[in-house]
């Protein structure tokens, strides 16, 4: 029933992963969030939290998506504050910029640009990047693992940080095991090919290993909390929309025409498993939320 997939295509540069990643997510941003299933929004809302804004705070969002941190970050450093999206997806900049205009913050910007080297001609763009020293905050909220170069970014980011700066990131933990059996049902019909596959070096391996890798890049104090989140569909339509709508469509794009109905018979008999009485699913994922510091943290900084 399974038929062979050819190996995945090889993406062998940072350029090439960077132009797939934008391409990616120009053809999620029309979707993302937009199905009904809040996931992201709720997330940027708790990064913002953990990050201790204070109303005049300058801020940087690396990879800001639809706007889900940046736009309660903007509302938390008021108007007497800066906030700067950056994103390699001109679909993604375009819905922040319609989310930061709809909540009326005119002190924030998005542009489409690199985020690992934050470094962009001050003409091109609306807002001129950041100085050295000049940020209070740097976020990156579920984006900093699709970076082929995090390191050099967190070097980027110390740099960009006043002595009271911080960068707050979030990231995912362990998968909810109750779907294992979902993701191994589909795993035969695809190329390998999956938007949070890490490579073997990736510090997102481990709490050890970003801590490390923070640390290295000159940070003094490097805090993580996980914490649960609970996605709810109200079935098995719901989703496969929401697949569609976010990074995960990567895996799906790669599966070949011939064998896509199968695919997802497959996984459909996995979810009527996971299903409740109501035709109801969902899915608790761990997510860890790193605060780390340009200064050893005082008392009062230390997360929850
Ligand atoms: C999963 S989305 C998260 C978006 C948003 N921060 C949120 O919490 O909803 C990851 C985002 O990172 C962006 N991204 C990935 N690599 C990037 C890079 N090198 N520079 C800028 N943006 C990048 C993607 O285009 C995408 O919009």
């Amino acid at each position: 029933m399974t038929e062979t997939a050819p190996p995945q295509p090889v993406t062998d540069t940072a350029q090439d992963r960077k132009t797939a990643l934008a391409g990616l997510f120009d053809r999620s941003a029309p979707t993302y969030e937009r199905v009904g299933v809040s996931h992201f929004a709720e997330l940027g809302r708790r990064l913002v939290g953990h990050a201790d804004i204070l109303p005049g705070d300058r801020l940087l969002d690396v990879g800001c998506g639809t706007g889900a941190v940046l736009v309660p970050a903007a509302e938390a450093t008021g108007f007497t504050g800066s906030a700067i999206g950056v994103d390699l997806s001109c679909g993604m900049v375009d819905r922040s910029r319609e989310a930061l205009r709809a909540a009326g913050l005119t002190h924030a910007h998005a542009v489409v640009a690199d985020a690992e080297t934050i470094d962009w001609d001050a003409g091109e763009h609306a807002v001129p990047p950041p100085a050295n020293g000049s940020l209070d905050a740097v976020f990156a909220g579920i984006s900093m693992f699709f970076f082929p170069h995090p390191r050099q970014a967190a070097a980027r980011y110390r740099e960009l940080l006043s002595p009271r700066g911080r960068l707050a990131i979030s990231w995912w933990g362990r998968p909810d095991p109750r779907w294992d059996p979902v993701f191994a049902a589909s795993a035969p019909y695809g190329r390998g090919g999956s938007s949070h596959a890490l490579p073997e070096d990736s510090p997102f391996r481990s709490v050890e290993a970003l801590h490390a890798m923070l640390e290295e890049a000159g940070f003094a104090a490097v805090e993580t909390v996980e914490q649960q989140y609970v996605t709810r569909f109200r079935g098995t339509h719901q989703w496969w929309d929401w697949v569609w709508s976010t990074a995960g469509r990567m895996f799906w794009e790669q599966v070949p025409a011939s064998s896509m109905e199968h695919a997802k018979a497959a996984v459909d008999a996995e979810l009527d498993r996971l299903r409740a009485p109501d035709g109801s699913l969902t899915n608790t994922s761990a997510v860890r939320f790193t605060i780390a510091r340009t200064q050893p943290s005082t008392a009062t900084e230390t997360m929850p």
